[in-house]
């Protein structure tokens, strides 16, 4: 049986790896930032040496997309040299290691979806820390690494997009969501999934960098409008541009990532988002 490794496990995606959907024939033990801080030697010596693990993926990152542009030390310290650290230890012991990035690292300037072969460029402080994480991560060598990029994660539960449109539809007044930034809504749990079936048969994908999303694209807008139908809800929706409401840290206006190398690579069906969504609604 391998052992997974899993840090950031109280996080969005971690929580959901740490209930091992798919149900692979893992042992899975995950740490959150107390248990192991991945900005620390020790701490990622310590457990490597503990669980001897088959393979670790790092769910742990600074993910405070707006308040990064003020800290950037912090975002850099636990986005880039953390995984840098991870890939070193990895690489000592032999283990696999599976770390998750951004659409963020492209600049959205692009009018087809992206590839892993295509030129980044981060346009800010969080964006910028995670390509010097991927970037850590591919220079050193040793191990077998995967980087997998993914946008707009969200879950049926927790904080993100879905649950801030549940709670404002429920206000009976009209919501304005953006409507000129193109992606792809991906669920925590199927995400979880597939990240669990590479580190159970790391032999079916080659180490590099991947995509992972379902089919899409769609806007903000068009996200808000679908969650709203599944769930019966009646509310009134107005279209608006990112300009509306700018924020400190820019976004790209078209980040749709093409997943389906990856999942082709696992042998998972790449769905419709719109069918994702309605399957995690019914069981997620
Ligand atoms: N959310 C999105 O829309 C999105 C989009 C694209 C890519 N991603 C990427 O997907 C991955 C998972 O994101 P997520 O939404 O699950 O993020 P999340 O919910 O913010 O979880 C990140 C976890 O990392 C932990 N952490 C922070 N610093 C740490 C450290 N030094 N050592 C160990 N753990 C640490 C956090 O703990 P604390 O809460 O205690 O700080 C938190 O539990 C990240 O790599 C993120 O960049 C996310």
């Amino acid at each position: 049986m391998r052992t997974v490794l899993v840090t950031g496990a109280n996080g969005q995606l971690g929580s959901r790896l740490m209930e091992n959907p798919g149900q692979n024939s893992l042992r899975i033990v995950g740490f959150d930032r107390d248990e192991l801080d991945i900005t620390s030697p020790e701490s990622i010596a310590e457990a490597l040496k503990k669980h001897q693990p088959d393979a670790v993926i790092n769910a742990a990152a600074y993910t405070a997309v707006d308040r990064a542009e003020e800290e950037s030390e912090l975002a850099h310290a636990i986005n880039a040299e953390g995984p840098r650290l991870l890939a070193e230890a990895c690489g000592t012991h032999g283990v696999d290691l599976i770390h998750i990035s951004t659409d963020y690292v492209f600049d959205g300037t692009q009018e087809r979806p992206y590839v892993p072969s295509d030129v980044p460029n981060p346009m800010g402080v969080y964006a910028d820390s995670k390509r010097a994480g991927e970037l850590a991560i591919e220079a050193t060598t040793g191990a077998r690494w995967w980087v997998i990029r993914v946008a707009w994660l969200c879950d049926t539960r927790g904080q993100n997009f879905m649950q801030t449109m549940l709670r404002l539809g429920q206000s009976g007044k009209a919501l304005r969501v953006v409507n000129d930034q193109h992606g792809v809504p991906t669920f925590a749990r199927p995400f979880a999934e597939a990240l669990l079936k590479l580190a159970a048969q790391p032999e079916r994908v080659p180490s590099g960098i991947w995509h992972y999303g379902p089919q899409g694209p769609t806007t903000w807008h068009g996200f808000a409008q679908a969650i709203f139908e599944e769930h019966g809800m009646d509310v009134e929706l107005e279209p608006c541009t990112t300009a509306d409401y700018p924020t400190p840290a820019k976004r790209p206006a078209y980040s749709y990532l093409d997943g389906k190398p990856f999942a082709d690579a696992l042998q998972l069906p790449q769905l419709h988002w719109k069918e994702v969504l309605r399957h995690e609604i019914e069981h997620g």
